[in-house]
């Protein structure tokens, strides 16, 4: 069994990895400063994991985390594009400075190797669809820039150090777990839990934005296919993780809408700065050198995550009588 450390393991994602590894017998560290997640996202596991609460910018904490771990799968950031907008230094310090830490306590502990979660938004606006990985990036918000600089230095740590990466470039990622309550929230999450609640939710731009959106069971799949590539994949290599379809957010709205008998039309408001019109991925690189196949469609993942929300809502209200 191999030893895993989660960065972000209370976040969605980290969760979700953490919840998979348990199962299946691995011993987990995670660590995480809660700043967007929550310990709620571990029930079930917390006893079964190692789980230290602190940001990746505690020198001496990631070198105790990093030690003895066969892989990091580095999950955690501020995950948003309007909240780097608002506070860039704040998510600089924790993206770009935590990941450099990180990666030094990982070099210094002979971690074999590291998982990156990169992100789709360093292709920026692009007209070219599906994207591919050898485009030139063109990042256009501090968040994406953040998420690309990390790429460079996981790929400087490899020819460097001989620190071996895959970085793992997410499409929309959605499903259980994901964060519904803050302004940063994934449209999925946000969209499925107003409109249970009656409110209507809000669409920026004409809702013909479209994404790809990919159920978060795939992106766990690609994290461990990704520990299992040969080492000549592993040199800091970038990887697109979609589905290689996309939907429209008006789409997105309608099944959801369906889904649970909301009847009310969307309210349309302004296009959010540095928010990208169209975003699908082409994945055959990924399908040829790991072995990715994302097995979970989009109105599957869409029926399980909304499942989700209502027990979600119903423990919730049972717990309270
Ligand atoms: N969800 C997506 O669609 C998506 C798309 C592209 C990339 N990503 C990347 O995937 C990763 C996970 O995203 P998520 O959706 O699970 O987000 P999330 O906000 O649910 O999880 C991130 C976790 O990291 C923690 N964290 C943040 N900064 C930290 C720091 N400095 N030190 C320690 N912990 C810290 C947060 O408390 C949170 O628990 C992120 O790196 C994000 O950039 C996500």
């Amino acid at each position: 069994m191999a030893r895993y450390l989660i960065t972000g393991i209370a976040g969605f994602i980290g969760s979700t990895l953490a919840h998979t590894l348990v199962e299946q017998g691995h011993d987990v560290r995670g660590i995480d400063n809660l700043s967007t997640g929550s310990l709620d996202n571990l029930a079930g596991i917390r006893d079964k994991i190692d789980f230290q609460q602190m940001g990746l910018q505690d020198v001496a904490g990631m070198k105790s985390a990093c030690e003895g771990i066969d892989f990091i799968l580095h999950q955690a950031a501020l995950a948003s594009v309007p909240r780097s907008v608002k506070d860039p230094l704040t998510s600089h310090q924790s993206n770009i400075d935590g990941t450099l830490n990180l990666l030094l306590a990982a070099r210094d502990a002979k971690v074999r190797r590291i998982v990156y979660a990169a992100s789709s938004s360093a292709y920026g606006d692009q007209p070219m669809q599906p994207k591919q990985e050898d485009m030139s990036p063109l990042p256009l918000s501090p968040y994406a820039v953040q998420k690309l600089a990390c790429e460079y230095y996981i790929q400087a740590f490899y020819r460097t150090y001989g620190l071996e990466g895959i970085c793992l470039r997410y499409f929309n990622i959605f499903g259980p777990r994901q964060a519904a309550d803050s302004p940063y929230s994934g449209v999925i999450a946000k969209f499925t839990t107003m409109m249970m609640a009656g409110e209507t939710p809000t669409i920026f731009g004409d809702g013909l934005t479209s994404r790809d959106f990919n159920f978060v069971d795939n992106a766990v799949s690609a994290n461990l296919l990704a520990c299992l590539a040969p080492s000549s994949v592993a040199t800091g290599r970038v990887f697109n993780i979609g589905t290689g379809r996309s939907h429209t957010l008006n789409e997105v709205y309608a099944t959801i809408a369906e889904q649970l008998g909301f009847t009310a039309a969307p309210f349309y408001g302004p296009t959010r700065a540095g928010d990208i019109r169209h975003s699908l991925a082409d994945i055959h690189r990924a399908s040829k050198e790991l072995g990715y196949h994302p097995k979970a469609h989009f109105h599957e993942g869409l029926q399980k995550t909304v499942a989700w929300y209502l027990a979600e809502k119903e423990k919730k209200a049972a717990s309270t009588l």
